[in-house]
């Protein structure tokens, strides 16, 4: 079939979707199987016969400079280790390995700016910047399992800096550039890092915003910050402090360029904090050998990849896990070309993303149903205009995909011709876990499917913790795999109790719940623990609480998740204030300004409800289920366990009565 979208209409597209709305499976589409990479049905099974034997034909895949010893080492369970004894280097892999075989000249990554800009970064010029940064950090006095920060845009200083820490055994920490400094102060204090490498400013739809000085006010007190590195990016004026800050462009010019170093398999990679049960974020630690391997294979499976041909485009940002794994170490390892894009998707107009399909000519696109959502209701006629019969492939990561958003992906953009695949996976497991195999699987809208080859996953009963063969749930990975996180930094107490008490030290908890069909198809369906999801990001109840405590006139605040048509989950902020505090408007302003200031802007509520009481049992404890009912409008059933049952049908009132 060949694609016009420009006879795209709204109409059509509902007629369309209204066609397909309840077709339970869709298979892979003739073109796309015929032309598929994967196309034996039985590499599952024999995966499963053998799964560490598995693992390691895809780790000799890599360049090692030591082969392992032990495949797998369970001995101490649940602290895992994988290719034990095997020296691997990441940066080897991703950059010297592609150069040495003549690839030199290949795009690694076509970036393009805010405002327009374009710039591709070749393999060899990446390995030049990496080599000569490594340099840097060394002469800046950065030794092995020394932790470095990274606080930086999407601009590709960030892969350069990322692969010049793995180049060197340091540990890179990377925060999201959409948190606050104050949440990068305290995630640099918690890991320890000795370096920061920032940026002086950022630019966000057509604004640009200081980041250096708001490092400088929130980072002054941290002994163990040794350095700042600064990338020179939105040309706007900053302070360096004597001794402490250089700048990136200055410090890569002046390094020689070091050698990879060979790492041991285990050695730590990088941390990556995530928002748990508690406010306290949990440093999530990665290793070297079995993250590389699992993120390499993944990556190449799930988007049924041809690295001669394809454009890769991942829209997350490189401060979550999906930049980690598919916008730097997959696509780098597997010597892919990708797309990297600086700014929002309706900056400079809501068809960004496909004038970029279209110029870059992208093969295979990876977002989240958050953004397929904003895109449905932005309308086709930002679609129409583009010429994506490039695509071949669509991906969908973050959270449960609605079948209708489902739909619109697979008719609007990729023109009936591209499979979708849901892809599960979380920061703890590294890489994709369970989707599709595009060439060979049927999908089912709304199922991410069943795992890949090498992974396994079950449901089980929340009571028993007996597996359920078909039914409802929680999530289960019954086996290590290579790219499981090994640890949380510093905490490896809360590492076991999170996530290996629960059925064992054999089998990880996952912390969602889901339900298996008839055909063994997996549905995620959420969170089953006080993790918020909103638009993919992941938040934490308490940490948005401690916040909004933080304001002087607040006494007490209660968080929760409500569903929401465009962003997942919303949060609903439940307050009560001081005595003498006036719940006002202004005061609302102020709590978004606090939680701005320590989370960021991601974590504000939709909606602040400011009320005389919350809802408690007689023990005190804060009745969130009930919060939750009257954020999204349900009967609130049994409340005679409550202290003061009079609370709810006021807040309740309130609540309608403000929506
Ligand atoms: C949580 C992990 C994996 C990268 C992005 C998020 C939810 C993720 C899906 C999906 C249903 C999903 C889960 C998971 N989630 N992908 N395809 N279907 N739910 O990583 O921040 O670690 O969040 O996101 O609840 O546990 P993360």
């Amino acid at each position: 079939m060949t694609q016009n979208v420009r006879e795209l209409t709204e109409e059509g597209v509902e007629a369309r979707l209204a066609e397909v709305l309840g077709q339970e499976r869709f298979a892979p589409p003739v073109t796309f199987a015929d032309d598929a990479e994967i196309t034996d049905p039985g590499i599952r099974a024999r995966a499963a016969a053998d799964p560490v034997g598995y693992w390691e034909g895809e780790a000799r895949k890599l360049r090692w400079s030591t082969p392992w010893t032990t495949a797998l080492n369970d001995a101490e369970a649940p602290f895992y280790r994988w290719f034990e004894g095997g020296r691997i280097n990441i940066s080897d892999n991703c950059l010297d390995r592609h150069v040495e075989a003549g690839l030199g000249d290949r795009v690694a990554y076509h970036w393009h700016g805010e405002e327009g800009e374009e710039r591709d970064v070749t393999y060899a010029e990446l390995l030049d910047r990496t080599a000569r940064f490594a340099g840097a950090l060394r002469a800046l006095g950065v030794r092995e399992g020394d932790v470095v920060g990274i606080y930086l845009p999407m601009i590709p200083e960030v892969v350069v800096a990322m692969l010049a820490c793995t180049r060197i055994g340091a540990i890179h920490n990377v925060v999201f550039g959409g948190f606050s400094a104050g949440s990068v102060a305290e995630r640099m204090e918690i890991s320890d890092a000795k370096v920061l490498v920032t940026v002086d400013g950022s630019r966000r739809k057509g604004r640009t915003m200081p980041v250096k000085p708001e490092v400088d006010s929130h980072m002054g007190h941290l002994a163990g910050l040794e350095k700042v590195v600064v990338v020179r990016h939105a040309g706007i004026d900053v302070d360096m402090t004597d001794g402490r800050d250089v700048w990136f462009d200055e410090a890569l010019d002046a390094a020689d360029p070091v050698d990879p170093v060979p790492m041991d398999a285990e050695a730590p990679l990088f941390i990556l904090y995530s928002s748990g049960s508690t406010a306290k974020p949990k440093g999530i630690q990665h290793t070297t050998g079995g993250y590389l391997t699992a993120i390499t294979t993944t990556h190449r499976q799930a988007f049924d990849l041809k690295p001669d041909e394809d454009v890769f485009f991942c829209t997350a940002d490189v401060g979550w896990v999906t930049g980690h794994s598919y916008i730097v170490y997959g696509p780098l390892a597997n010597a892919t070309t990708s797309v990297m894009y600086e700014g929002a998707p309706d900056y400079p107009h809501k068809g960004i993303w496909w004038e970029l399909v279209e110029r870059r000519k992208v093969t295979k696109l990876y977002t989240a149903p958050t953004a397929i959502r904003a895109c449905m209701k932005w309308g086709v006629e930002h679609v129409a205009p583009h010429d994506l019969s490039s695509l071949k492939l669509l991906g969908s990561v973050g959270e449960p995909i609605n079948p209708k958003a489902w739909l619109w992906y697979w008719h609007v953009i990729g023109g009936e011709r591209c499979p979708v695949i849901d892809t599960w996976w979380q920061t703890e497991t590294g890489a994709i876990v369970v989707t599709s195999l595009p060439g060979i699987d049927d999908a089912k809208p709304g199922s991410a499917g069943h795992p890949l080859p090498g992974f396994e996953v079950d449901v089980r009963d929340a009571e028993t913790g007996d597996v359920v063969p078909e039914g409802e749930g929680l999530l289960a990975i019954p086996r290590p795999w290579p790219s499981m996180l090994r640890t949380l930094y510093g905490d490896p107490d809360r590492y076991v109790s999170t996530y290996w008490e629960r059925f064992g030290k054999e089998t990880y908890f996952v912390g969602d719940s889901a339900r298996v069909d008839a055909d063994g198809y997996v549905w995620v369906i959420g969170r089953v623990d006080d993790v918020i999801n909103v638009s993919g990001h992941r938040l934490s109840t308490a940490e948005v609480e401690s916040a909004i405590v933080a304001h002087p006139q607040v006494a007490e605040a209660a968080v929760v998740a409500r569903a929401d048509d465009l962003t997942g989950q919303a949060i609903i902020a439940y307050v009560t204030v001081q005595q003498g505090g006036d719940p006002c408007d202004a005061l609302a302003d102020e709590i978004n300004g606090e939680i701005a200031e320590r989370i960021g802007k991601l974590a504000r509520p939709k909606r602040i409800v400011f009320t005389q009481d919350l809802p408690k049992t007689r023990s005190g404890k804060i009745m969130r289920r009930l919060l939750r009912d009257i954020a999204e409008d349900r009967d609130l059933g049994d409340t005679t366990t409550l202290a003061d049952p009079g609370v709810v049908a006021t807040l309740q009132e309130q609540y309608r009565a403000g929506a």
